[in-house]
């Protein structure tokens, strides 16, 4: 079985997606056999417009539809209000086949989270789940995405205390559209010492590759 490793973000549309197939992208240039893996995507009308079909390209995964996500739901709301909404709530053995699927397949697999790592993902008289029970299922270690500028550190200290106290292992930070100057630079010391999580990578609008070690973070992979 492959290793994984779970992106998660300090909000919606912080960059979530784009990070994660910046990762895998990165991976795969540097030789390493990577692919991509969601449980819950909403607010797309097809795979191929949603986060899955982003990262399937812009990564170069090439990969079938189905094996790269479980759940997809039109309404661009929680998936566990979404399942309300369409029908078809998350199934954990689903997630946990999906999951075992692309793990079979890819040496080195990156799980999207859905939202935030607060987000619910199903929630009826039948089931509650949230997003980190998911992680518990796969014993995944977790990045966290959060955007470069004024307001991260109070998401990012946020983010990574709620998931200390949860035992969600985190492996470090990555900031996104990232710009530099006295306060971004300010913000890596100040997340480093506040959270004790390295800052792994800054990332810019518009950036092809991580400017990272690729053996680095492969090595982050359980
Ligand atoms: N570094 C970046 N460079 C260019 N576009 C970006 C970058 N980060 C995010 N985006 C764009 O911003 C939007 C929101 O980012 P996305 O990755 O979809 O967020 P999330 O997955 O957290 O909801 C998308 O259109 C995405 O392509
Ligand atoms: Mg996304």
């Amino acid at each position: 079985m492959g290793k994984g490793i779970f992106i998660t973000g300090t909000d919606t549309d912080i960059g979530k997606t784009y990070v994660t197939a910046l990762l895998v992208k990165t991976l795969r240039e540097a030789g390493y056999d990577a692919g991509y893996y969601k449980a819950a995507i909403s607010g797309a009308d097809s795979v191929a417009e949603s986060d899955a079909g982003f990262v399937n390209r812009f990564a170069g995964i090439g990969e079938s539809e189905d094996m790269l996500l479980s759940y997809l739901y039109k309404h661009a709301v929680s998936p566990h209000l979404a399942a309300r909404m369409e029908g078809h709530p998350v199934e954990k053995e689903v997630i946990l086949a999906g999951w075992a699927r692309a793990a079979a397949r890819y040496p080195y697999v990156t799980m999207e989270g859905s939202g935030g790592i607060c987000c619910p993902i199903r929630h009826d008289e039948k089931a509650v789940y949230y997003l980190e029970d998911i992680v518990h299922w796969l014993h995944l270690p977790s990045l966290i995405v959060a955007d470069a500028g004024l307001g991260t550190i109070n998401h990012v200290v946020l983010t990574a205390f709620y998931m200390k106290a949860r035992e969600l292992p985190v492996k470090g930070v990555l900031l996104n559209n990232w710009k530099g100057g006295v306060m971004e630079e300010d913000n890596v010391k100040m997340i480093e010492e506040m959270t004790g999580l390295p800052v792994l990578a800054k990332i810019r609008r518009g950036d092809a590759v991580i400017d990272a070690d690729p053996a680095l973070l492969a090595s982050l992979y359980e």
